[in-house]
């Protein structure tokens, strides 16, 4: 009788204290994704600059970043579309904020050419936010014994060398006011691997491995270092058009990532994003691979046919 009711105590005692730490954890996700008040974002400085501005997240970034009084400078490859988003942010914003754009193909410049020229632009001006944003993938899931190798390179080009040189080349200026915020885009296939986009998965390994250490050498020196890793956004790297649940637009994804600027090291800003991560989190890892391979094969199929009506459409 005795044995019994300290086992049932016990249990209780332990259920309590599972059940309290959900409650703490999930009310602690409420505040973050929804409550906590955003940084003041012109403190870091007046001038953000957003690398792959012209399209898709970044593009939503920039907009959201003029509509909180920060003047931009755009980063892009094609002109035409520098223009084109640099007149739309005028159009909207041109009042209240400068807009600024710099050229620069991420697959052709070199190293020490990308950092001499934002150095060259951004000098004098009081950079305070740096998005790395710029990123490409792969057009459909394939093998990479079959992918071309000049695509493997470019994503390589544009997915870890564009965030190291450009940060290279911005950080000096934070450092010397003491101040300022990295965002780097990373993606959750840096932390799930993504079979049939593998270099794409490992590139953004390296931005969550690149965030976390560069973050740890700055941290005393005011400037804070963030990587950012959403699930699908409905972009055109995804060549998805309309937003769902658990696939938000680019704008959905902007205003959700602006709002974690400057907190944890590591993020997934949107919160359906954050509540898919809890599913494939609880799935035993080989379910969870089986699953993701599975839904990529069938992504291969979907692209391969796709591949070959254009090739018909346009010989
Ligand atoms: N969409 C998703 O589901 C998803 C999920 C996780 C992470 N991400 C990450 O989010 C970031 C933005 O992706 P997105 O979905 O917004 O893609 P997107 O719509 O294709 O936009 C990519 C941006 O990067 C620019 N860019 C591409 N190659 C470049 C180069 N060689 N030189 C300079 N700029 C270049 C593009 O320029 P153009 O306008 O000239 O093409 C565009 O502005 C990427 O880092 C991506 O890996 C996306
Ligand atoms: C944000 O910071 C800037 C610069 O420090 C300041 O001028 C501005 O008033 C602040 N805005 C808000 C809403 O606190």
């Amino acid at each position: 009788m005795e044995l019994q009711s300290i086992l049932f105590g016990l249990t209780a005692f332990i259920g309590f204290i599972t059940l309290s730490k959900t409650i703490v954890t999930f009310l602690r996700w409420v505040w973050i994704a929804f409550l906590r008040p955003s940084k003041n974002l012109t403190d870091y400085g007046t001038w953000a600059l957003v690398t792959g501005s012209t399209d898709g997240i970044g593009k939503a970034i920039a907009f959201e970043l003029a509509s909180k009084g920060l003047n931009l400078v755009l980063v892009g490859r094609d002109l035409l579309k520098l223009e084109h988003t640099s007149n739309a942010l005028c159009e909207a914003y041109g009042s209240t904020v400068q807009i600024k754009y710099i050229v620069i193909d991420f697959v052709k410049a070199k190293g020490v050419e990308i950092v001499k020229k934002i150095e060259e632009e951004i000098s004098g001006l009081d950079v305070g936010l740096l998005i790395n944003n710029a990123g490409m993938a792969n057009s459909y899931a394939e093998y990479f014994h079959l992918i071309d190798t000049q695509v493997v390179e470019s994503i390589v080009r544009v997915n870890i060398e564009a965030a190291t040189w450009v940060t290279k080349a911005v950080l000096p200026v934070m450092l010397k006011k003491k101040k300022g915020a990295i965002v780097n885009i990373g993606s959750a296939s840096g932390f799930i691997p993504l079979p049939l986009s593998t270099v794409y998965s490992a590139t953004k390994s390296y931005i969550e491995m690149f965030s976390r250490s560069i973050s740890l050498e700055y941290k005393h020196t005011g400037i804070h270092v963030q990587c950012q890793a959403p699930f699908i956004v409905a972009t055109k790297m995804t060549s998805i058009r309309r937003s769902s649940f658990f696939i938000p637009s680019a704008e959905m994804y902007s205003k959700a990532s602006l709002r974690q600027i400057g907190y944890e090291n590591i993020c997934t800003p949107y919160w359906t994003h954050y509540i898919f991560w809890c599913i494939l989190d609880a799935l035993p890892e080989a379910l969870r691979d089986r699953f993701v391979l599975r839904h990529y094969l069938t992504l291969r199929e979907k692209g391969l046919l796709k591949m070959s009506m254009k090739n018909k459409k346009n010989p």
